[in-house]
């Protein structure tokens, strides 16, 4: 199937806004909060009518492209990448931030055809931040091109980690564990709850790494996109290249800050998607 990606681009762009309207409208309102797989993984109305007016517009533009959605997700669609355009989405990225007016939500989107992600979008509409990426052109932040910071040695690197949204045992054992690692070697760490932001901090270069584990490609195939088109690297926390699908990521600015990252990591291996 032939795709025409100036077009792609132009019609997601003007979806992203008009789902941004809605953010925008609602995050420091009273919201319905349901919870999904833990008390702490929660889906608004929002999220969920932002991504089915994301998926049925696309859906009306592009008959054939298939869709890996967070919220479909939830509700039982499977989560499946094939060589066909597939656009993978994260309608509110950051929804305890949401539910709790913390004002660093953002909408992640990401095409990929023939498993490769050409179009990387991270739309916060609260800060008016507009993260983009297109394969071989760049990233940019409302339209101006930003850079990685080029950070090659991890005790200057502010490092992003997150806790994620589960309370489940091994995984916060092991939040812990690179914690106690990693503060007392780095400049600092930040979490901003919403890993395609953490990945949009990197590629512009206020933060030099992040990595995470038990996240989806809804959560990381746009930042992914926006790192490497920034000049940073995405590699699996292990080492080796990264899978949209294993639920594990790391992110920095150089390939030697990763390299000296990964054999300090303590990993975990989540079920895949
Ligand atoms: C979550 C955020 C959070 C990360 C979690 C994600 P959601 O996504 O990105 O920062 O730590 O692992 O699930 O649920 O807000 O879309």
């Amino acid at each position: 199937m032939s795709v025409d990606l100036d077009k792609c681009f132009e019609v997601v762009m003007e979806l992203v806004r008009n789902g941004g309207k809605i953010i925008n409208e609602r995050i420091f309102s009273k919201k319905t909060v349901n919870t999904k797989s833990d008390r702490i993984d929660l889906v608004t109305e929002t999220d969920q009518e932002v991504e089915k007016m994301l998926i049925s517009s696309l859906q009306a533009q592009f008959p054939g492209h298939k869709f890996i959605g967070e919220e479909s997700t939830a509700e039982g669609l499977p989560c499946e990448l094939t060589d066909a355009p597939t656009w993978i989405i994260d309608p509110v990225d950051g929804t305890m931030n949401f539910v709790h007016g913390f004002p660093h939500v953002c909408t992640s989107i990401a095409l990929t055809v023939n498993k490769i992600t050409e179009i990387g979008i991270i739309y916060n509409p609260v800060l008016e931040q507009l993260f983009t990426a297109r394969r071989g052109q760049g990233a940019k932040l409302n339209g101006q091109p930003i850079h990685v910071s080029e950070e090659k040695d991890l005790k200057n690197a502010l490092l992003a980690l997150e806790c994620g949204t589960t309370h489940e045992p091994e995984k916060m054992k092991n939040n812990f564990v690179n914690q106690q690692t990693f503060i007392p070697i780095v400049h600092g760490t930040r979490s901003l709850g919403s890993a395609a932001l953490d990945m949009a901090m990197v590629a512009m270069g206020g933060a030099d790494a992040y990595f995470e584990f038990g996240i989806h490609a809804w959560d990381y195939a746009a930042g992914d996109l926006l790192v490497r088109e920034a000049g940073g690297v995405c590699l699996d926390p292990a080492g080796a290249p990264l899978d949209l699908l294993a639920r594990r990521m790391l992110c920095a600015a150089t390939m030697e800050l990763a390299q000296e990252i990964i054999p300090k990591i303590s990993q975990i291996y989540p079920p895949r998607d």
